[in-house]
């Protein structure tokens, strides 16, 4: 590692999470480079790499080096010639952004879970339309020792739609709600916002004080980072150790994202 990051310019954003990378060509990613991608994102969890120009082939060229991509079996902005990367797009007149506004991590009502989500900005407003970040395992390790042994003991229910009071096979599973991480054996918390719907055994009423209180502690501003866009901007993040949240701060304008992930290696 000290050889690639002398390589490559690494420079990190926050105390607890986030890093951008200057002196990279993700057109090229051989053994060495992927090898220093899964490291930096095993530190940093989420990176940012600037100046790159791939489009939706390269991008899905790209993620199939970090484990097997995933077709999104319900949404269906996946491109016809290239269905594993998906078209995240807000059109001026929309006033939503696309998958909605809540903090989450993707697809957690699937087995296996997805590793790592890799976005490319295509269009971009003139300002707004950052993506902010929040590392679960600062969150779990500010946590009181009896709040850990607790959890550690816990599985929670994520649902598709479990708004609508439904879960609906096969798009909900149960997960232990501590994850370790494979390789740092740090400890990070598996809910968020928009999917989890209950612990495992108990009701959805029964369940949302305590869940509640994890989502706004996970939530808090000090586990948080916030990236900006410029075109050319690839981001890249380990899903299974941050949730993510785009802001929708940018009325009027055309926002044109690509996204693809991967499955964890299981
Ligand atoms: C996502 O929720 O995966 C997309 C994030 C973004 O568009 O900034």
């Amino acid at each position: 590692m000290e050889a690639a990051l002398q390589k490559y310019n690494i420079q990190q954003k926050t105390g607890n999470l986030g890093a951008t990378i200057e002196g990279i060509d993700l057109n090229i990613p051989d053994e060495e480079l992927i090898t220093f991608l899964k490291n930096a994102l095993d530190e940093n969890l989420v990176i940012k790499i600037k100046n790159q120009s791939l489009d939706r082939f390269g991008l899905a060229d790209l993620v199939k080096k970090f484990g097997t991509p995933y077709i999104h079996p319900i949404v269906p902005n996946g491109y016809e010639d290239c269905p594993e990367v998906l078209e995240l797009l807000r059109k001026p007149d929309d006033s939503e952004l696309f998958g909605g506004e809540s903090w989450h991590s993707d697809v957690t009502w699937m087995k296996p879970i997805g590793y790592v989500s890799i976005l490319h900005a295509i269009d971009l407003p003139d300002v707004g339309g950052d993506t902010a970040f929040s590392s679960t395992i600062a969150a779990f390790e500010a946590l009181s020792s009896g709040m850990k042994e607790l959890l550690r003991k816990q599985s929670a229910v994520h649902a598709f739609h479990w708004r609508e009071n439904r879960e609906v096979e096969p798009w909900f599973c149960e997960h232990p709600v501590v994850r370790k991480h494979p390789k740092t054996k740090q400890e990070g918390l598996y809910i968020n916002r928009m999917f989890t719907s209950r612990f495992c055994n108990m009701t959805a009423e029964e369940s949302a004080p305590l869940l509640n209180y994890l989502f706004d502690h996970m939530e808090e501003h000090k586990f948080t980072c916030r990236f900006e866009w410029s075109l050319g901007d690839v981001l890249l993040w380990d899903n299974r150790f941050t949730l993510h949240y785009p802001i929708n701060d940018f009325s009027g304008q055309l926002r044109r994202m690509i996204r693809t992930s991967a499955l964890e290696e299981i």
